[in-house]
C-alpha cells in the first residue's frame, strides 16, 4: 500500500515539508496526507521540537499549529525567521483566531489556514509555496531587474521617503498577504499595486483592478462575484467576476471605501474562506487570488462613519502602505520631470528637451494637491504647449501654482486681505478658511496648505480655535 503512495505525485516537487502539531491523530493524519501528495515528511510536537528538527532537516516548508504547548506557532515563526535558511512558513489557526493570522502574516508567514482544514486548499498552498521557493532565483533576478538606485519598475524616486516605499514593497510581494496601500489622489497608489504584483510569485498570472467608485452600486457585486444567467433581470449572460478572472493572480480593489457595505461583508467572506458564490449560483467556487485594496481616504476616519466596516479593514490592512503627497518629497520632482518629459515627447511625437530652471523653481515651490498625477498632466500640456525646445513659464497653465489665494471678490474661496494685516493675522485667516473648505478636514487642509497635520494642529492651538480637537493624532496614519 505504501509503495503506490506516490501514484498522484508523479512530476511532483519532493520539497520537505516539517509538520508541528501537539495533537497526535492530527499530526499523523496531516502527515500521511502531505506524503500522499509526494512531499517528503517530518513531524515535530511543538514550536521547541520544530525548531530542533528544521535546524537538523532543512525543510523548505513548515507547516505548524498554533497553540501549542512550550513555544507556539507564532514564536516559532519568529524564531525560524531569525535562520538564514528561507522557509515557507503555513499557519494553522483555529476559526475565529484571525488576530493570530494577521500577526502571522506581518511576521512573514507565507500563508495561514483555518481549522478544519480544507484540504484541498492545503494542497494548492503547498503547491503555491514550492513553487515560490523554485522561483526565488528568478524573482530576486526581477527584483535585481526592476530596481536601480532611483527606481523600482515605474516607480521612480531616490528620496528617503521614496525608497522606505520601495524596501516595504520588496518585502510584501513575495508571500499572499494583503495589502492595504493609502494615501492622496495621484500619489501611486494603484503604481505601487502593480509593482508588489510584478514582484510576486504570481506575476505571470492576471493583475485586476477594479475601481468600486466608479460602478454604480447595483452593478458592483456583480463585477467582483460575478453571476449566473438570469440572476436578476438584465442578466441575459453568465458573467465571470474579476475574483474569477484574477486566478491565481492578483487583484486590487481600488477606493475600498466606496464599495457598498453589504458588498464589503461578503468580500470579508471571500477573504476568509477563499469561496464565492456568482449571484444566482447555488455552488461555491474556490478561489486562489491575493488582495490588495487602495483608498485616498483616511481608514480610520472611514471607519468612524460607517463607511468602512471595521472587520475588513482589520483583514486587509495586514500591511499598511502609505504614500506620501508629492510636496513631502519634493526631492524627486527634478527626476519624475525627467521620466515623464522622455514620456510626454515620445508619447506626442514632440522634441522636447528640458524644462527651464525658472519652471523647475515653480515646480519646488509648488503644493502639487494632485501629487504626481498632477504633474504628469502638467508636464504632458506643456510639452503639447510648447511643440518642441525648451519649456518655459509660458507653457504652464494660466495662474499655475495660485491655488488658493484668489483674487476675484465673489468668489467664496477667496480671502480679502487689506493693507495693514499683519502676517500672522493672515496666516491665521488663511489657515481657518482652508478648513471651512474642507469641512474641517484637518488631513486635507493641511494638504492644501502644503503645511503637516502635526503643524496645523499647532497652529490652532495656538489660536486657541474651537476648531482644534482633544485629539491631535487622530487623523495621522501609522505605517
Ligand atoms: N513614484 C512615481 N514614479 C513614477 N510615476 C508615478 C509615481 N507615482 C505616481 N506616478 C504616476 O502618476 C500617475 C498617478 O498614479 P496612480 O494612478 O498610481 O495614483 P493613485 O494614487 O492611484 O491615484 P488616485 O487616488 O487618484 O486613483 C500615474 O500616471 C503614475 O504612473
Ligand atoms: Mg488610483
Amino acid at each position: 500500500m505504501t509503495t503506490e503512495r506516490a501514484a498522484d505525485n508523479q512530476g511532483m516537487s519532493h520539497e520537505k515539508v516539517l509538520i508541528v502539531e501537539d495533537e497526535e491523530n492530527e499530526r499523523t493524519g496531516l502527515a500521511e496526507l502531505v506524503s500522499s501528495w509526494g512531499y517528503r515528511t517530518e513531524t515535530a510536537r511543538d514550536g521547541l521540537e520544530g525548531l530542533e528538527k528544521a535546524a537538523q532537516w532543512t525543510p523548505s516548508i513548515v507547516v505548524t499549529d498554533l497553540k501549542m504547548p512550550r513555544m507556539g506557532g507564532i514564536e516559532l515563526l519568529e524564531r525560524l525567521a531569525e535562520q538564514t535558511q528561507a522557509m515557507a512558513v503555513i499557519l494553522v489557526t483555529a476559526q475565529g483566531t484571525i488576530d493570530s493570522a494577521v500577526q502571522a502574516m506581518r511576521l512573514g508567514a507565507y500563508d495561514y489556514i483555518t481549522k478544519p482544514i480544507d484540504t484541498q486548499r492545503l494542497r494548492a498552498m503547498l503547491q503555491n509555496a514550492s513553487a515560490l521557493l523554485g522561483t526565488r532565483a528568478e524573482l530576486e533576478s526581477t527584483r535585481r531587474r526592476l530596481r536601480d538606485s532611483g527606481s523600482l519598475g515605474q516607480l521612480r524616486g531616490t528620496s528617503r521617503k521614496m525608497q522606505e516605499i520601495f524596501r516595504l514593497i520588496e518585502l510584501v510581494a513575495p508571500s499572499t498577504a494583503s495589502v492595504l496601500i493609502t494615501g492622496a489622489s495621484g500619489t501611486g497608489k494603484e503604481l505601487v499595486a502593480r509593482t508588489i504584483h510584478q514582484l510576486s510569485p504570481r506575476r505571470d498570472r492576471p493583475f485586476v483592478a477594479i475601481n468600486c467608485a466608479a460602478i454604480p452600486e447595483t452593478l458592483i457585486e456583480s463585477e467582483i462575484f460575478g453571476h449566473e444567467k438570469g440572476a436578476f433581470t438584465g442578466a441575459l449572460e453568465r458573467r465571470t467576476g474579476c475574483f474569477e478572472l484574477a486566478e491565481g493572480g492578483t487583484i486590487l480593489l481600488d477606493e475600498i471605501g466606496e464599495m457598498p457595505v453589504g458588498t464589503q461583508a461578503k468580500l470579508l467572506r471571500v477573504l476568509e474562506d477563499h469561496k464565492l458564490r456568482r449571484l444566482g449560483s447555488k455552488v461555491e467556487t474556490t478561489v486562489d487570488v491575493r488582495v490588495l485594496a487602495a483608498t485616498n481616504k483616511v481608514p480610520d476616519d472611514a471607519v468612524a462613519s460607517g463607511e468602512l466596516r471595521s472587520d475588513l479593514y482589520y483583514r486587509l490592512n495586514v500591511f499598511n502602505i502609505h504614500m506620501p503627497p508629492l510636496r513631502e518629497h519634493k526631492e524627486d520632482i527634478a527626476d519624475l520631470v525627467q521620466l515623464l518629459l522622455s514620456e510626454m515627447s515620445a508619447k506626442h511625437n514632440r522634441k522636447t528637451v528640458a524644462i527651464s530652471e525658472a519652471v523647475l523653481n515653480l515646480f519646488n515651490n509648488y503644493t502639487w494637491p494632485g501629487n504626481v498625477r498632477e504633474l504628469r498632466n502638467t508636464i504632458e500640456r506643456a510639452v503639447i504647449v510648447c511643440d518642441g525646445g525648451m519649456i518655459e513659464t509660458k507653457h504652464l497653465p494660466p495662474g499655475f501654482g495660485h491655488t488658493i489665494l484668489r483674487t476675484s471678490a465673489n468668489d467664496p474661496d477667496a480671502i480679502r486681505l487689506g493693507v495693514g494685516t499683519t502676517v500672522g493675522e493672515a496666516e491665521k485667516m488663511l489657515i481657518l478658511k482652508t478648513l471651512e473648505s474642507t469641512s474641517n478636514n484637518k488631513t486635507r487642509a493641511a494638504e492644501i496648505l502644503g503645511i503637516s497635520l502635526k503643524t496645523l494642529h499647532n497652529k490652532l492651538k495656538e489660536y486657541g480655535s474651537s476648531t482644534g480637537d482633544a485629539d491631535p493624532g487622530k487623523e495621522e496614519q501609522t505605517q
